[in-house]
């Protein structure tokens, strides 16, 4: 939540962070700002500070309004934001300036400790200008630079001032005396150093700077980073030296960008496919299942007797798949719960517990606190994840990556395709390691996986047919969503995905429970979405929803029916009918949910969201609870 970047160097500094801020610009777009630092003609110091509300369009169009040739400064930081302390206005932006118009600071996060902080200001007679936490931090700053043991002297007043805070956050500090530096912290929310040659990024994440350098640096938790132009400094929060990791960013510029779609939302979709593969990939050799054995041995996952799954949003739905195949294959119980109820009650966990906690971005903080409370339980914990280095595989016991690559759609597609298919090798792991599955019905189970990519290709397809049926259908007020067994996460997804990005109420549904309240809903032209489950799986379910399909239209549903090739008896009861491949039943989602993604875009635009990338009030990365 909130994109952070910063720029020391000797190019326009400004250029550089407006186009990294177009990169963060996933995290947050209530607001955007950006603060300049450097030295005139004359050798003063000055600090600038431009932003404004709304997206970086507006903070684009303040820049053209104020002049670009007058923010000049080859030191920056920026900020797009996600508001949780102040509504977004001009005012909330960030940067914050001091009284003294000598500090600029930006922050992702919460700072909890901001009501005393603020309370003591306002008694020194400093007089704030936001509703925000984060301005507090900007004051103190100023405070402890001009004055006592820490005067004149930028770390150690940063060091003061960090010290004070409480929370998660990332905060960049940049100071009008100190021109050719930045100094950054990060606990719990992400911060990335990028390595140029005679100049230094800092990023939220690798996209801020990919474009300059594949050269990066993670901090630790609870690290301050210093850099200037030729270096860098990390340090821990009392001041002793620290030590990041090093790493080489194994995705290029393209993989961050649009490829010619309309939107990264397009983009990510059709690369479903190649996410599938990519997280398929190494995984099976010598007709085994490999996970990641360096940290979850043979005897560890033989040793498992419960599984708990815990997850927010779409990654939430992918555990609900884990949790059928987990059962069906392995035979041990699994629960699922979203991560942000899991800590406030008392799980039964131990150390026969697998805790599956699965993120795309590995920065979501319930999922993080979750895996925290998981581990304070004595239970081991395996992480999902499609970031690399990120919080979540950090403080869990091992990591499962996602090969999804960087996901900048808000809504979430690629990856919850890889989410579900990672979910399936862990299943298939520990079918392995307890003997629950026979060598050659994992082998056949794994062929069915490795022909999913070709079959999402031939569902890519079905997108012009779902475009005639959207525009067919016209202005929808609500939408109902059902399925039957593994149908049903895929309707819950479905409902997700048509709620974010067109703003209408949709609604899953197991298609069960229609008839125990929800069937009064039912009306006159009602558009239900229903997943049917394969004629070739468990034989009953196919004939109740083929049933339940009728119920609803007796009632005056039309019905959007997503249904495997071949399957004739569902023809008479759908309005509308998508194709997909046949496949095994616990395939499926793999390749229903494709349609449901490309008809929630498309109704999306045609109630005129064309912004699919950026739904309201959402961010990509949820690190706050
Ligand atoms: O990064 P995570 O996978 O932990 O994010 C979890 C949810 O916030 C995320 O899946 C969210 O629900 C998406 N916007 C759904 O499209």
């Amino acid at each position: 939540m909130c994109g952070i970047v910063g720029y020391v160097g000797g190019r326009q500094a400004l250029d550089l962070a407006v186009d990294a801020l177009r990169r963060m610009e996933y995290r947050g777009y209530d607001s955007a700002g950006i603060a300049l630092v450097g030295t005139d003609e004359n050798g003063e110091s000055f600090l600038k500070a431009v932003k404004r509300t709304g997206k970086l369009a507006n903070l684009e169009d303040k820049i053209a309004e104020v002049g670009a040739e007058t923010l000049t400064g080859s030191t920056a930081i920026g900020h797009t934001r996600w508001a949780t302390h102040g509504r977004p206005t001009d005012e909330n932006a960030h940067p914050h300036v001091s009284f003294d118009n000598k500090v600029a600071v930006v922050h992702n996060g919460i700072i909890e400790n901001f009501a005393p902080l603020r309370a003591e200001l306002e008694a020194e007679g400093i007089t704030l200008q936001s509703d925000t936490d984060t301005e507090v931090a900007t004051h103190l700053l100023a405070l402890a630079y001009n004055d006592g043991d820490t005067a004149g002297d930028f770390r150690a007043s940063a060091l003061k001032v960090l010290n004070r805070l409480e929370g998660a956050f990332t905060v960049l500090f940049t100071h009008a005396d100190h021109p050719d530096q930045i100094i950054a912290a990060r606990r719990s929310t992400p911060l990335i150093v990028g390595v140029g040659e005679g100049e230094m990024f800092l990023g939220s994440d690798v996209a801020a700077f990919i474009e300059h350098t594949k050269n990066a640096v993670e901090l630790g938790q609870d690290n301050v980073v210093i850099i200037t132009r030729d270096d860098y400094e990390i340090l821990n929060f009392d001041g002793t030296a620290a030590e990041g990791r090093p790493f080489t960013i194994d995705w290029d510029l393209e993989a961050a960008e649009k490829g010619g779609f309309d939107s990264f939302m397009m983009k990510e979709i059709h690369e479903q496919p190649a996410a599938v593969r990519d997280t398929l990939a190494g995984h099976f050799e010598d007709g085994r299942v490999i996970l990641d054995e360096s940290n979850l041995s043979q005897s560890d996952l033989k040793s498992f007797n419960q599984v708990f799954v815990v997850a927010c949003g779409s990654a939430y739905h992918s555990g609900l798949l884990a949790k059928y195949a987990i059962e069906h294959w392995v035979r041990i119980p699994v629960q699922i719960e979203v991560a942000s109820e899991f800590r406030y009650r008392d799980p039964v966990l131990d150390e026969r517990t697998l805790v599956l906690a699965i993120s795309q971005s590995g920065e979501t903080a319930d999922t993080l606190e979750a895996v925290r409370h998981a581990k304070s339980q004595g239970a081991k914990v395996l992480a999902v994840c499609n970031t690399n280095g990120s919080q979540i595989p950090r403080e869990s016991d091992a990591v499962l990556y996602t090969h999804a690559g960087p996901e900048i759609g808000v809504a979430s597609t690629k990856a919850f395709l890889a989410q579900v298919v990672a979910n399936y090798i862990v299943g298939l792991a520990l079918a392995q390691a307890k003997g629950t599955k026979y060598p050659d019905e994992i082998s056949d189970i794994w062929a069915s996986l490795e022909e999913i990519p070709g079959k999402v290709e031939e569902v890519l397809a079905s997108q012009e047919e779902v475009g005639k049926l959207t525009s067919a259908l016209g202005a929808v007020p609500t939408m109902l969503f059902l399925g039957r067994g593994v149908g049903f996460p895929v309707a819950l997804e479905g409902a997700l995905k048509l709620k974010e990005l067109a703003y209408i109420h949709a609604e899953g549904f197991a298609a069960g429970e229609l008839k125990h309240g929800p069937i009064a809903l039912i009306e006159d032209g009602l558009p239900v979405v229903v997943v049917v489950p394969s004629p070739h799986g468990v034989k009953q379910l196919h004939s109740k929803i083929v049933s339940n399909i009728q119920e609803i239209r007796a009632r005056g549903a039309k019905t959007i029916v997503i249904a495997e090739e071949g399957d004739t008896a569902v023809e008479p009861y759908a309005n509308w009918l998508i194709r997909i491949p046949a496949t095994p039943s616990i395939m499926q989602p793999l390749l229903a949910t494709v349609p449901l993604q490309f008809l929630a875009a498309d109704i999306a635009r045609e109630c005129g969201n064309e912004d699919i990338d950026k739904p309201r009030n959402l961010a990509k990365s949820v690190t706050v609870e």
